[in-house]
């Protein structure tokens, strides 16, 4: 791992489980890695395959989806259609000569900030080991066709 490397990470929240378990770790003062911005989206079943890529040609070296435990999503399914979207895109960032490691999903309730803490750890954990995706992303949109 290059201890100087320090993973931008791109997390997907959902505004009613998600989100909620990221300000509520903020309030109760839990502490957890800087690397991860955070964008509130109403459900990840918002969440298009394009949006995962585009955090990837902007730069992030991994994309955190967040949402709502499974069977407990405000839009219902939300959670199980972000679900198969996560692993399409998978299937992309592999051809595209990416690792499908930088990008997760996890399901996290409103009140486990604790657990919503640990996931962002070994995120980023499991992103610096990765490495930047700066070298190895060049035509990710050229190579795959996905946007
Ligand atoms: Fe949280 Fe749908 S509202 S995943």
């Amino acid at each position: 791992m290059n201890n100087n490397f320090e993973p931008k990470i791109v997390a997907f929240c959902c505004h009613y489980c998600a989100y909620a378990a990221a300000d509520l770790a903020g309030s109760g003062r839990l502490q957890y890695p800087p690397n991860i911005r955070i964008i509130r989206s109403p459900c990840t079943g918002r969440l298009e395959i394009d949006f995962f890529m585009k955090a990837f040609e902007a730069g992030a070296d991994g994309v955190l989806v967040a949402g709502c435990e499974e069977g407990s999503c405000h839009f219902k399914e939300g959670n199980y259609l972000a679900k198969r979207r996560v692993n399409t895109t998978k299937q992309l960032l592999l051809e595209a000569g990416l690792e499908p490691e930088r990008l997760r999903m996890v399901n996290v309730s409103a009140a486990s900030s604790q657990k919503f803490v640990e996931y962002v750890r070994d995120m980023v954990e499991t992103v610096a080991k990765l490495g930047p995706t700066r070298n190895k992303k060049t035509t990710t949109k050229e190579k795959t066709g996905a946007i």
